[in-house]
């Protein structure tokens, strides 16, 4: 298809787009009165999303908020995830694909277990897990790539009720061990290596580094990857082969622990405004309720689907998205090891076209990437199956949108714009694909049954077109119940901005996702990105504490200062203002110095897109750092007001070395 300059043109004016006639024929959810049922019937209508499981003990109560905002949600319900993900499938079900896994190397055959082997492999490496003396409530975590053994490792331990805390594979040694330390974790999954753009990665090189700086003991389970590409580290003393401690116990059947629905089904650490990350916590009921219904909602995930999120199962999308909901639906979730771009920039799309998947829900961050990279590489490939393409970690602006709506989805499929957080579980805001109209740019109206609104800094609701702040005013299934072993933090996080925080009345506990919107005259969302000191890199979210202090960790640094500014592929990319101790020159060495620094501290995703070294921050007379007029100069929008500056002369002074 060649670049029809009549169309271009028609789509770049188009500011609304309505659901595909044959995608509404078919939508899982078509009614509008949906919304209209949530409101009259709330929380009564949640029962739609505990429906879509099966309870060992049937719920009393749908919401219990007589202690806000501790909500619980199911009360009294019983019921095991791991089941739900797989067991009760297997008599329809039991030899269609629960999980396509794709590996890196185009030469590698793809791996495909139905529910029945999906069944086998929870259930033996259960049966080790407890073996290796895993109790009900031990913290298991995960440092694993996009391996199958990643949602077998998960669902395994929702069958014997061990929380899972997966840490994200790209993530540094210290924040493993950090994380570990913070959920006094004595089990680690993780594996050899994997392979990136070619090359096989060292990965327990770095766990084994993680777990130095672990303060008690623990026992380790390896998965070997690699094969003969391994590194040879070999296996110390509290390691196991993965493949060994399943051997032992092949063809054990593990009977699914009962959970209560409050009961925790994993925790995953978030970045913060602080340095500490915040250990959120999900239930058993109430999660995987609600990812089952926004999957069967707004994925429009049906059991006979091919469903491909290429996301990250160390991340939440991947926990909600490829894992629980569609598990919990019984459909086919793929997986995807390695980059879009390997070995050539049509990876995404040779995959669509080989398995025929029906959804396809990216960030925008790739959606960009894509498009830089031109409309070539999804047009040499059959899409025809896809019906709904979906988008989710940050804002994505109406040319992304409308390049993904035409060059992927051949104006066919319905987009949506996803916004929710790890904290919320699940989707928020967002349209219903077969209902809703389409604005590019906008995630749309709140879900039915969600209470999202746009308020000032007073809580008062703001007009439609001004800038606001995001709040949800009513709990929702999938919210998370706490910050784990950190009640009071809960609340100060997310619930005091504009909560009576000492009332027992829930009408007057509202949310606070630190998120800056506008809406329109439509009731439309559009989220315009974070109001707090984090930074949103391709759709991650990172700390400027954690990343200044790791810079601040450098020989020879004296204060740093972080901020995100924008980015063409990445969306926001870390800029870093760095003063340094005297007798130490700001050059490569010293550059190279602190991108490693952010590197070992965190990651490489938190790498710093450019390091600008000056002799002075702008700071405020009260002594605070002025990261607004730094992102004003990353993003070279002006210097804005100036005139509280302590310092304002040493303004220019950066500027000019940025511009250098
Ligand atoms: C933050 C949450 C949700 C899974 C991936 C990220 C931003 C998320 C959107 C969207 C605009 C979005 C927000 C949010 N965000 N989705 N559709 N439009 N912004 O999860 O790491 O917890 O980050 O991502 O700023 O607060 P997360």
């Amino acid at each position: 298809m060649s670049e029809d300059p009549e169309l271009e043109a028609r789509l770049a004016e188009q500011d609304s787009f309505e659901p595909p006639e044959s995608f509404v024929e078919q939508a899982n959810v078509s009614d509008p009165e949906i919304y209209e049922e949530f409101e009259e019937n709330w929380p009564g209508a949640w029962e739609r999303a505990a429906d879509l499981l099966d309870w060992k003990t049937e719920y009393d109560e749908v919401l219990d908020d007589s202690n806000p905002p501790f909500y619980e949600w199911f009360t009294g319900g019983e019921l095991n995830a791991s089941y739900n993900c797989v067991d009760r499938h297997l008599d329809e079900r039991g030899d269609e694909v629960a999980i396509e896994w794709v590996g890196e190397p185009t030469d590698e055959a793809n791996r495909t277990y139905t529910y029945r082997d999906l069944y086998d492999e929870v259930n033996e490496f259960a049966a080790a897990l407890r073996a290796l003396g895993v109790e009900e409530d031990d913290v298991v975590t995960m440092y694993l790539p996009m391996i199958p053994e990643l949602p077998i490792a998960m669902l395994a331990c929702a069958r014997i009720g061990a929380p899972h805390s997966v840490v994200f594979a790209g993530f540094s040694a210290d924040a493993l061990a950090t994380r570990m330390n913070a959920a006094d974790s004595d089990y680690l999954v993780t594996c050899d290596g994997y392979y990136r753009r070619g090359d096989p990665l060292d990965h327990l090189g770095k766990a084994n580094e993680g777990l130095d700086g672990v303060g008690h003991d623990t026992e380790t389970v390896v998965v070997d990857r690699l094969g003969d590409d391994g590194f040879g580290h070999g296996l110390g003393d509290d390691q196991y082969d993965y493949d060994d401690l399943v051997a032992e116990q092949s063809g054990t059947a593990v009977e699914p622990v009962t959970r209560d629905a409050e009961d925790m089904l994993f925790l995953m650490y978030t970045s913060g405004t602080t340095g500490e990350p915040k250990g959120v916590k999900h239930t058993t009921g109430g999660y995987l309720s609600y990812v089952a219904w926004t999957s069967q909602a707004v994925l429009d995930v049906k059991p006979e689907d091919t469903y491909f999120c290429p996301a990250d199962i160390g991340w939440i999308t991947g926990h909600s998205y490829i894992v629980y909901g569609p598990l919990a639906l019984g459909t086919t979730t793929m997986m995807y090891e390695g980059t879009p771009d390997y070995p050539e920039r049509d990876r995404m799309w040779e995959i669509v076209e080989e398995y025929e998947a029906d959804q396809f829900y990216t960030a925008p961050t790739a959606i960009r990437a894509f498009m830089k990279w031109g409309s070539e590489y999804p047009e040499g490939h059959d899409l025809s199956s896809l019906r709904l393409l979906g988008t989710v970690g940050e804002p994505i602006n109406p040319r992304a949108w409308k390049w993904y709506y035409k060059h992927v989805g051949n104006e066919d499929c319905p987009i949506v714009d996803t916004w929710w957080q790890t904290e919320t579980g699940g989707m928020m805001v967002t349209g219903l694909p077969g209902i809703s109209t389409m604005k590019p740019g906008s995630a749309g109206r709140p879900l039915p049954g969600i209470d999202a609104r746009v308020v000032d800094a007073a809580g008062e609701e703001v007009d439609a077109g001004k800038a606001g702040y995001l709040t949800v005013n009513k709990p929702w299934p999938g919210m998370l119940r706490t910050l784990y072993n950190n009640d009071e933090r809960f609340v100060s996080e997310y619930w005091t901005e504009y909560s009576d925080t000492d009332s027992d009345d829930p009408s007057d506990w509202v949310y606070f996702p630190e998120d800056g919107a506008k809406i329109d005259d439509d009731g439309y969302i559009t989220v315009l990105g974070r109001v707090d000191d984090v930074i949103n890199v391709s759709g991650h979210r990172l700390g400027t504490m954690e990343i200044e202090s790791a810079i601040v960790g450098v020989e020879g640094v004296a204060e740093a200062a972080v901020v995100g500014g924008a980015h063409e592929v990445k969306g926001e990319a870390v800029y870093a203002y760095v003063i340094l101790e005297d007798g130490y020159e700001g050059d490569d060495e010293m550059e190279a110095a602190i991108v490693e620094g952010v590197e070992d501290a965190i990651g490489p995703i938190a790498r710093p897109e450019s390091v600008v070294f000056t002799p002075e921050l702008p700071k405020t007379r009260s002594g605070k750092i002025m990261r607004r007029l730094l992102e004003d100069i990353a993003n070279d929008e002006g210097l804005g007001d100036t005139s509280t500056l302590r310092n304002p002369e040493i303004v220019e002074d950066i500027r000019e070395s940025v511009q250098d």
